[in-house]
């Protein structure tokens, strides 16, 4: 009972039942014992994952009104690396991805938005790539609309081009999200990546984009 009271139901979303957790996010059926359940596990591991403590000599890259930027690297001291193990964590699990084995793990580059409150909110992995395939617009008028083919299924195309930087996972805070973050995080990204240049939109690439994902870059690299 202890644990319940810890948490901030809103009170105002409740239609079918749902409710938003007010510090993690969650959406879940506060009347379900077993969600309810589920939330309260997945809100201390999730608030416990994002807070951040900070540590002397960290990598300031950016700073704004409302939070700052830190670059993470591989060679970095272990509690460093063990924060982005565990927002990594946070994210896969939120976007269902399977632990991707990088390439070059000592070339990967981890940028995190810390917000005023001392938690991680947004989170960049980029890692050098030599080429991409373009992401063409989804093919409207073949799909009949009680098609059963997967929405995700983007076409991609099948001619590489070359590119500099991809981008492996990007995440917001479902509670901070369409507040720029994730639009920052990719201006540092452009600005930090390679010393002394400014990457193009053309040089960077998103891999595997959700549809969310999928939204932002387009937006993102049209503007
Ligand atoms: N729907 C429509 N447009 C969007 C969306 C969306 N869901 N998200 C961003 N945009 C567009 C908007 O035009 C927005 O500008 P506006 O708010 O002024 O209209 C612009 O992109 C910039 O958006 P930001 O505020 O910078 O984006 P945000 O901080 O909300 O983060 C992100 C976007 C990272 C995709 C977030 O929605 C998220 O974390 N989603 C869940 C995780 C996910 O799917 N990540 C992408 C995985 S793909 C990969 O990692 C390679
Ligand atoms: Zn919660």
């Amino acid at each position: 009972k202890k644990t319940k009271d810890q948490l901030i139901i809103d009170a105002g979303q409740k239609h079918f039942g749902a409710t938003v957790c007010k510090s993690c996010g969650m959406i879940y059926t506060a009347s379900n014992p077993e969600d309810e359940m589920q939330h309260v596990q997945h809100h201390h591991r999730f608030l416990e994952g994002i807070k951040y403590v900070g540590w002397k000599k960290e990598r300031v890259v950016a700073e704004f009104w409302d939070g700052k930027i830190v670059l993470v690297l591989p060679r970095d001291p272990s509690f460093a690396i063990k924060k982005v193990e565990d927002v990594q964590e946070l994210v896969d699990n939120e976007l269902g991805f399977q632990q991707v084995i990088p390439k070059c793990p000592n070339k990967i580059k981890t940028f995190l938005f810390i917000s005023d409150e001392k938690r991680v909110v947004g989170c960049l992995i980029a890692e050098p790539i030599k080429q991409a395939f373009r992401v063409l617009s989804e093919p409207t008028g073949l799909q009949s609309p009680n098609s059963k083919e997967c929405p995700r299924a983007w076409q991609c195309s099948d001619v590489p081009e070359p590119a500099v930087c991809g981008i492996s996972r990007i995440w917001v805070f479902r509670l901070k999200r369409r507040k720029r973050i994730a639009r920052r995080l990719v201006d540092t990204l452009r600005n930090c990546f390679m010393f002394g240049c400014f990457l193009s939109t053309d040089e960077i690439a998103f891999s595997d984009p959700t549809p969310d994902g999928k939204l932002f870059a387009t937006k993102y690299c049209n503007t």
